[in-house]
């Protein structure tokens, strides 16, 4: 983006302003589908969860991943106006519920819709035994996640050696289990992993088939067909430095070939991927200080608002300059009254910007306004919507 757009932007909308680009996100969904074709992706809308970026992904022939009733609703929303019988396909072709501990209160409302769900221990098995007995459930398993940035791997997932045993229950409890699921922890930096929870699930899938145990979706195939969900992980380059999508894509497409078409299903659920390099956040120099010899600049967002993902996230997105000038390692804090509130220590600015000068930041798009707080009396940075 230029400076000339920059400031015009900022003329209009005042700072902070986020700004989401959807052409990006239309370019990340044709990217994921073109490098791995036979994957269904469900947008993980956690990662980003503004009802225009839904409708863009929704346009775009996704389907989505939810995690709350909130969530669901924002796809609801998308699909309220498809008649009642297209409506509840959608539902089920479209939408996995991928949390794995829900409220009784969410699972008698997801009966209305029967999702697929996932699910990791015998105690969430019986609350959907007893709420909401018509979904097909997806057992999550614990999968190795070194090498990744956010781990979800001590959370979520039941022990492997647990699996089958809990397969069992669930099908003796009446219930059907579609599939399994793993994520291999958020921005995987180690495609092993991934190969590692490929392993593991044809191995759980095979025992499973040995014992005479069925898994699979027969309502609407002749053959059960077995659902195997990848889950999320897929990097973004933040730096530049990190391994690449297209590398990833191509040694999954490989490893796909153990689920031959005929028997399995693969789906997926990107989140970071669609909609990560789709923000850019512009902020403005609300003040300077200098400490110990070094230059402080406070701006007008921070950790309580789009940089949230430092800590949520783990991600500490590079911060740069409109104006130029010779740079030095700068802090920059955001601008609420708790010293907690501190973007970088290692910013690379020129030392001599004053109050008003602008900084923006890229990559901003995901897990960054989704945990943004009105913290301290300062509103969340503006939204602006581009190319939609
Ligand atoms: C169940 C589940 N699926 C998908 C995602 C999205 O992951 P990512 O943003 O790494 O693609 C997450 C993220 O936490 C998740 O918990």
């Amino acid at each position: 983006m230029n400076k000339r757009i920059i400031e015009r932007l900022v003329r209009e909308h005042r700072t902070p302003i986020q700004i989401i680009d959807h052409e990006k996100i239309r370019e990340n969904i044709s990217t994921f589908k073109r490098l791995l074709p036979r994957v269904q992706a469900y947008y993980a809308v956690k990662a980003n969860s503004l009802q225009e970026i839904v409708r863009t992904v929704y346009r775009n022939g996704g389907s989505f991943d939810v995690a709350s009733l909130f969530e669901l609703g924002l796809v609801l929303e998308e699909i309220k106006y498809l008649a009642p019988e297209k409506m509840q396909h959608f539902i089920w072709n479209n939408i996995i519920y991928a949390n794995t501990m829900k409220q009784t209160e969410t699972l008698h409302q997801l009966n209305l819709y029967s999702p697929l769900v996932t699910y990791d221990s015998i105690g969430e098995m019986r609350k959907i035994k007893e709420h909401c007995p018509n979904a097909g459930l997806v057992l999550r398993i614990e999968v190795p996640d070194e090498g990744s940035i956010v781990s979800l791997k001590d959370k979520f997932g039941v022990e492997v050696e647990h699996a089958i045993p809990l397969i069992e229950r669930t099908i003796n409890a009446g219930l059907r289990v579609e599939g399994l699921s793993f994520h291999v922890g958020s921005q995987c930096l180690e495609f092993n992993n991934y190969s590692e929870a490929l392993k593991l699930s044809a191995e759980i899938f095979k025992e499973a088939e040995r014992k005479g145990f069925e898994i699979g979706e027969k309502i609407t195939n002749r053959y059960p067909i077995k659902q195997l969900d990848i889950g999320g992980g897929f990097p973004v380059k933040y730096k530049g430095d990190e391994p690449s999508f297209e590398a990833l894509a191509g040694r999954l497409n490989k490893e796909f070939e153990d689920f031959p078409r005929s028997k399995y299903a693969i789906l997926a659920e990107p989140g970071r991927f669609y909609v990560a390099n789709a923000a850019f956040l512009i902020m403005k120099i609300i003040g300077k200080t200098i400490k110990r010899g070094k230059v402080r600049y406070h701006v007008d967002d921070g950790l309580y608002h789009t940089f949230s993902g430092n800590i949520y996230d783990h991600q500490i997105p590079t911060i740069k300059s409109i104006r130029e000038g010779r740079e030095e390692e700068c802090t920059v804090f955001g601008p609420t009254c708790d010293s907690l509130d501190r973007i970088t220590d290692n910013a690379l600015l020129p030392g001599n910007l004053k109050e008003g000068d602008l900084l923006y930041a890229e990559n901003m798009g995901a897990y960054t306004n989704a945990s943004s707080t009105n913290f301290n009396g300062f509103p969340p940075a503006k939204i602006v919507h581009i190319n939609q």
